[in-house]
């Protein structure tokens, strides 16, 4: 490797070393194409014409006069495909077609990573194979026909708690075997390197726009920018650009405290410890004996016992914060913008939601704070009716 990919004490790659040498063709192709100019139109073309960028950046009146400052919402669930996701596939999907490689493999839990994989399979001609906890295939039908529609092959996991953790633990064994045809999309800033650059690199591109769409808007830049953290992919697009500008708040949202149910929930950056988890160091749920511990979030997407290792670097050198807000607390915020804003946004983005309503007072009159709003609700309709009813029963 050219790259040890760490983020202070975190990152790496911990890996079979069957594994290195599909890790270092891709480092190589990566460290090559960033800097290659017809690559580089390639993909903007395309995040331009055919996902929709730049998305808007958007002031919501509502949200500024409940929480006493103004709130603005950086629209990602606008992008084409519903979320953030689809800036991080159709860049490894190129790097794909690049190294010619001709199938697409991934994971995905609420298969909003798995949706955007086969769309840009779809796109760009690309055999796709998703790999899906056989829970999450039940809990999330819509998404997994939409992955068939789109020629993908799904193929759910029935070992360990048949979810995330176990879909990327095969999508790693299928790729082990099959590295000469295969291209890993992975779908967070976590994973072995160069992963958590990787896909920093193609996220990138919301704080960029947010600087600039808030400058022309508000004037300044923001006080403090908020998003949610799964496994932190949109929280580093949203954050990267801000890292060296140090008066502005950089804050994660878990999924975190009690919930709906009285159990415990999956803030990993909040009460994890460090350790090992799918090839490298971060903060990782585990019990005493390192055995990792099941996350359990009402919304699909963060449902992650790990976290990218940048946001494990960020927290100990205290660049960003991270908070927690309950399962009850993100349904409140989902209904709350959807009736007061008309904007449905994914239970996963209610979360940053969630945690700016609850820093009402927090801030002052003309403090300017951003939401990463990163992903549409549609999807989790039919989820939020059914939790709603157990509430109510
Ligand atoms: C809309 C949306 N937001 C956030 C996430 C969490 O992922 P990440 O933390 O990588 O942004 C997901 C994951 O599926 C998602 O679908």
């Amino acid at each position: 490797m050219r790259q040890d990919g760490r983020f202070g004490q975190f990152g790496g790659f911990y890996v079979t070393e069957l594994l290195i040498p599909a890790l270092e063709e891709l480092e190589e192709a990566w460290l090559t194409l960033r800097q290659d100019d017809g690559f580089r139109r390639e993909l903007s073309g395309l995040l331009k014409h055919y996902a929709g960028r730049p998305t808007p950046l958007y002031r919501s009146g509502a949200l500024s006069e409940h929480v006493g400052c103004e709130v603005y919402l950086k629209r990602e669930d606008l992008l084409h495909g519903g979320a953030h996701k689809t800036n991080n596939t159709l860049g490894q999907a190129l790097l794909a077609r690049h190294m010619g490689k001709t199938r697409l493999i991934a994971e995905t839990g609420a298969g909003q990573h798995g949706t955007a994989t086969a769309m840009v399979g779809a796109l760009l001609g690309l055999d796709v194979l998703i790999f899906m906890g056989a829970r999450d295939v039940e809990r999330q039908g819509p998404n997994v026909q939409r992955m068939k529609l789109f020629g993908a092959q799904v193929q759910p996991v029935t070992s360990g708690s048949a979810t995330l953790k176990d879909a990327i633990n095969e999508t790693m064994r299928y790729w082990t075997g099959n590295i000469q045809e295969s291209f890993y999309v992975f779908g967070t800033v976590a994973g072995p390197h160069p992963y958590p650059s990787i896909v920093r690199d193609f996220q990138q591109i919301i704080g960029q726009e947010i600087r600039a769409q808030i400058q022309e808007q508000a004037g300044r830049l923001p006080t403090a920018i908020y998003a949610c953290v799964g496994g932190g992919s949109n929280a580093i697009g949203a954050f990267a650009d801000f890292i060296d500008t140090p008066e502005v708040q950089l804050i994660g949202v878990e999924p975190g405290g009690k919930g709906l149910h009285g159990d415990q929930h999956g803030a990993t950056l909040c009460k994890g410890r460090p350790g090992c988890l799918h090839g490298s160091m971060s903060y990782i749920l585990q019990d005493q004996h390192g055995q990792i511990n099941e996350a359990h979030s009402v919304s699909a997407g963060l449902d992650y016992p790990g976290v990218g290792p940048e946001h494990a670097h960020l927290k100990d050198i205290g660049r960003a914060q991270y908070e927690a807000v309950t399962d009850g607390e993100a349904l409140d915020a989902f209904g709350w913008l959807t009736r007061r804003e008309g904007i449905l946004p994914a239970l996963e983005s209610s979360h940053a939601v969630a945690a700016v309503m609850n820093a009402r007072g927090r801030y002052k009159r003309d403090d300017v704070i951003v939401i990463n709003l990163s992903g549409r609700g549609d999807k989790d309709m039919a989820h939020v009716m059914s939790v709603m009813k157990e509430v109510q029963a």
